[in-house]
């Protein structure tokens, strides 16, 4: 790789390719980083600059980059069959498989799956599936889809409704008609009630009070991510899902998990629900199931929904060209074989799960730390002003961005969530690397503590 290569790609970058979520001003300001290679944990950019991936792609590489069995599972279906879908009564032995193999794997009560491409197609999918499902009961009212502020289920026109963040919808006019956002359970960054239990209680609470408000016979669904994940790693307090739980089953609503980053692993269980102990009817899926090898996204369809799709449904008028894409689903069969052989879900259980948590609860001692939790192999800090009061810098100093950008620097890769910093580290991490990832944390976190001008220990 030479310099001239690097100038190239930046500047037909700059002129040519539109970015997700990306401000184009400031990016051509700052010029972009060309990644061009990667192995295990390790990325590195056209300069040669080595990265510890601690973000695993976008939640999904969980296994890390150059897993050969993924490239060969790839290879031998684009030779035998490229393509094929399963529209008109076709169907083919990958998706078939595939769905199989999901099944197994999932809470008892999942017998089915409908495929999509990413996340955002998946949550789409659940708009459909349960306005559907009550239309079929007869009870067309349901309509009403409860999520909450600050998640996000993706981008597309119907998951950016899903999804509780106002700057997406003020750009596009959403959210689209029948969706309602009740408070997160985010006791640090929201709450004056001091109790993080009381708290949960009392978030989980306002889906009782949004049922009553529209009328429980006007409402399909509440969905929920098990930990919010792009919102800034947020944990409920134990007492949130069983709360939430009682809830739905009270008004007999329709519980949808978003598993898109919690699936596979994440939680050291197959599905984050089963970690909190959550009774879905539906989680869609998407990153973890290929390890982000191939898109393939889907909803997990539990029989209380499924049963009365098949047994009562005409066509349901929802699908795409890609759905259960061959290619996508053999990755995706080779990625949870190798989750199933090699016990890695249980090996995360056992070792790397809690010496994750050790090592990240250490960073809560460093002056810039107001809090720092992790639940499975996600991670996140909250940077402060002031230790003792939950006190935030002012947004203008953009601490959570300085923070990221030390720790690139330092060679670590750690996302900004405003001044939330967070990670989701691949499963294949070894002590050494778990060591790295907090090192170089701490050291990023010293240099924007010198950069902010903080008193240490203040
Ligand atoms: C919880 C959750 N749901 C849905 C999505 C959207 O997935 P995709 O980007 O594959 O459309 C994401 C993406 O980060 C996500 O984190």
């Amino acid at each position: 790789m030479n310099n001239q290569d690097l100038q190239r790609w930046q500047e037909l970058d700059r002129e040519h390719f539109l970015h997700p979520f990306t401000d184009h001003r400031e990016l051509a300001a700052r010029g972009t980083r060309v990644i061009t290679r990667a192995e295990g944990a390790w990325l590195w950019d056209a300069t040669g600059h080595r990265l510890l991936d601690a973000m695993s792609g976008l939640w999904c590489v969980n296994l890390g980059y150059g897993r050969q069995e993924l490239v060969a599972a790839a290879t031998q279906q684009l030779q035998s069959l490229p393509y094929y879908n399963s529209f008109f009564q076709c169907t083919h032995p990958p998706a078939i498989e595939l769905a199989a193999e999901l099944c197994a794997i999932a809470p008892p009560g999942f017998n089915r799956v409908f495929f999509t491409n990413s996340g955002s197609e998946a949550n789409d999918t659940v708009i459909r599936l349960v306005r559907y499902y009550w239309s079929l009961l007869g009870k067309p009212d349901r309509q009403l889809i409860i999520a909450r502020r600050n998640a996000y289920h993706g981008s597309t026109v119907g998951a950016a409704s899903l999804s509780g963040m106002p700057w997406m919808h003020a750009q596009a006019g959403l959210p689209i008609p029948g969706i309602l956002h009740i408070e997160e359970p985010y006791w640090f960054g929201q709450t004056d009630i001091e109790d993080p239990e009381a708290f949960g209680r009392h978030v989980a609470g306002q889906l009782a009070a949004a049922i009553e408000n529209a009328g429980a016979d006007k409402v399909a669904a509440f969905i929920a991510e098990p930990v919010q994940g792009a919102g800034g790693a947020i944990m409920p307090p134990a007492s949130y899902w069983p709360e939430i739980q009682r809830i739905c089953d009270h008004y007999g609503i329709l519980l949808v998990a978003d598993e898109v980053i919690t699936g596979f692993g994440r939680l050291g269980q197959w599905f984050g629900s089963q970690h909190f102990g959550i009774r879905p009817d539906l989680m869609s899926f998407a990153k973890g199931v290929t390890c982000g090898y191939q898109p393939l996204g889907g909803v997990m369809v539990g029989d209380r929904v499924a049963e009365v799709l098949v047994a009562q449904g005409g066509e349901f008028f929802h699908g795409f060209t890609y759905s259960g894409h061959p290619v996508a689903c053999a990755v995706a069969r080779a990625n949870l074989r190798i989750l199933r052989e090699e016990q890695i879900i249980a090996q995360l259980q056992d070792r790397l799960i809690p010496a994750f948590a050790r090592r990240w609860q250490k960073l809560g001692t460093h002056p810039l730390v107001g809090e720092a939790r992790s639940v499975g192999l996600i991670g996140a800090l909250e940077l402060v002003s002031n230790k003792s009061g939950r006190q935030r810098f002012p947004k203008a100093l953009k601490a959570g961005e300085r923070c990221r950008d030390f720790c690139i620097e330092q060679g670590l890769v750690m996302r900004a969530v405003g001044d939330t910093m967070i990670v989701a580290p691949p499963f294949i991490l070894d002590e050494a690397q778990l060591d790295e990832l907090v090192d170089k944390a701490w050291r990023a976190l010293d240099l924007t503590q010198q950069a902010l001008g903080v008193a240490a220990g203040a």
